[in-house]
């Protein structure tokens, strides 16, 4: 059966340690796996800008065998002239599966429901799960066993990476902690799937006001930008909003000593997180940002691997 990967909880907790399992034996032997030789093609979408997850896309797929067809929607007839299902069928014929950043959700619900190849959502306004593969697998490396650690998220709650942290989170058995204004708090319906993915793994999902308590003994700190791609004309109340939620050396003197500082990058220095901390000794982002190639191949293989089934 087609599986696609639209939200974080798109994926069981054995499945999502098993595409981590396989992330790390990819990265032992970056060239050993050809799984889109041929070589066969996967369209990579963007209806937004991109670095790392056109960079990571385009070189995991060539390292597997593959050819990326890397399009931008601006210079395409999605997004506004054809449908997303109609856009599907052309390219379902000719790719081996579809990787599309775009706007809303339904475009990818719709764009999944009306192909037979795996739909892969490489962030939209409200998840990036991409990212938490390579998160996750990050804080793997870095502190082991995932299950039981305390992550907390700092600032947007209602943006695609504090959803993704909390449903990806709790996935891998986390005790997630969400930091916002009461404003920005995550999505009910968000929290209710985290809530009931928890009750399976033995995570959990908290909502916090207060800064300083969310920190506290945290053994991951993240954060991301305030004024995510689509929210630019807010920018401004964004920054007087969320400035008690800033990540400064103080926080990590608050979290773990063993803590570690995640962030997916771009970052706005001096505003969600100040240099001392993304350039400190905690700071793993640049692992991270790497990990977006290894993670996003084991996807690529275990999605095709199920097709296939
Ligand atoms: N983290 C991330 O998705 O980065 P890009 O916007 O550069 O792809
Ligand atoms: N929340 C950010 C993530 C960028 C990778 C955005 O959507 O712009």
């Amino acid at each position: 059966m087609t599986r696609h990967l639209l939200r974080d909880d798109d994926l069981t907790p054995a499945e999502q340690a098993e595409i981590l399992d396989l992330a790390i034996e990819l990265k032992k032997d970056r060239w050993a796996n050809k799984a889109l030789a041929g070589p066969q093609t996967v369209a990579v979408i963007f209806d937004k800008s991109s670095t790392r997850t056109r960079v990571s896309f385009a070189v995991g797929i060539a390292d597997l065998g593959g050819s990326p067809l890397i399009i931008s929607t601006a210079n395409s007839q999605l997004g506004g002239k054809e449908t997303p299902s109609d856009t599907a069928r052309v390219l379902e014929r000719q790719v081996a599966a579809i990787v599309w950043r775009t706007y809303a959700q339904s475009g990818l619900e719709e764009m999944a429901a009306g192909t037979r190849v795996p739909v892969v959502n490489a962030l939209s306004d409200d998840f990036h799960p991409c990212q938490l593969l390579a998160d996750l697998l990050t804080i793997r490396e870095h502190k082991g066993d995932l299950k039981g650690l305390t992550l907390t998220f700092f600032g947007d709650g209602q943006s695609n990476m504090a959803h993704s942290y909390a449903l990806a989170g709790v996935t891998a058995g986390m005790h997630v902690r969400i930091a916002s204004p009461a404003d920005y708090a995550p999505r009910a319906d968000v929290v209710e799937a985290a809530d009931r993915r928890a009750a399976e793994t033995g995570g959990s999902i908290t909502l916090l006001t207060d800064p300083v308590e969310a920190a506290a003994g945290a053994d991951v700190v993240v954060t991301d930008t305030w004024v995510s791609m689509g929210k630019e004309e807010e920018k401004l109340a964004r920054i007087r909003d969320l400035g008690d939620y800033k990540v400064t050396p103080e926080t990590m003197t608050l979290a773990d000593s063993a803590a570690v500082f995640i962030h997916c990058l771009p970052a706005d220095r001096g505003y969600e997180v100040d240099s001392e901390v993304i350039d400190g000794p905690q700071s793993v982002v640049w692992d991270e940002a790497e990990n977006r190639l290894h993670a996003q191949k084991a996807l690529l293989v275990w999605l095709l691997g199920k097709k296939d089934a």
